[in-house]
């Protein structure tokens, strides 16, 4: 399935998802810190070089929507989510997301999952969005579950979420 990126951010509440630009590279490799490291699978090793070339090639990947979650009213950037198409039918995704140590603690991941979610079951003929963690990431369980996400035991190490399509007035 071809995911069509939007041609105008995502808003939500506080935030708007946005397209990654070159110009952000930057920013997001030096915006990992060690809890990210730990809970994510960023590799250490990026360079703002790779990520412009991964930038670019983004824009155009099928099955992969990556956004810049900034701060709504300044713009500014917050953190990284990504939602990518886990199943050859294109049915079934799993999202992505960290904030940078300074954005955390206020809601921000929340609500950016909680557009992201709007915005796939709207857009896309995804059924199914998966969210997983590890089971020491509280953190990130608590996002899954302030959005909605259901709990649906483990997959692997990790604990599963899921959130499911739903009659358009009571998705997410
Ligand atoms: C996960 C993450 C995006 C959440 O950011 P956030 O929305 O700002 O989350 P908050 O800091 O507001 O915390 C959300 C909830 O978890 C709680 N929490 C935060 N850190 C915690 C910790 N170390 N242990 C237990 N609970 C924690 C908060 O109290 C809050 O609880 P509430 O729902 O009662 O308000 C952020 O912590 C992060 O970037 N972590 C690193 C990357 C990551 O883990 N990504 C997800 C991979 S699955």
């Amino acid at each position: 399935m071809l995911i069509p990126l939007p041609r105008r951010p995502l808003l939500g509440a506080a935030i708007a998802l946005r397209m990654w630009e070159e110009d952000d590279a930057e920013w997001y490799v030096r915006a990992r810190d060690e809890v990210i490291f730990r809970w994510t699978k960023e590799p250490r090793d990026l360079t703002a070089a790779i990520l412009r070339e991964e930038i670019e090639r983004y824009l155009i990947h099928p099955t992969y929507a990556g956004f810049a979650i900034t701060d709504a009213p300044s713009g500014s950037l917050l953190g990284n989510i990504a939602l990518v198409i886990t199943e050859a039918e294109g049915c079934w995704a799993e999202v992505m997301y960290w904030l940078a140590a300074p954005a955390r603690g206020r809601g921000a991941a929340t609500e950016a999952v909680r557009t992201l979610a709007r915005w796939a079951f709207e857009t896309l003929p995804i059924e199914r969005i998966e969210l997983l963690t590890d089971t020491d990431n509280e953190a990130s369980q608590r996002v899954a579950g302030r959005v909605g996400f259901v709990p649906r035991g483990k997959r692997g190490e990790r604990l599963l979420f899921i959130m499911t399509r739903k009659p358009r007035s009571t998705n997410a």
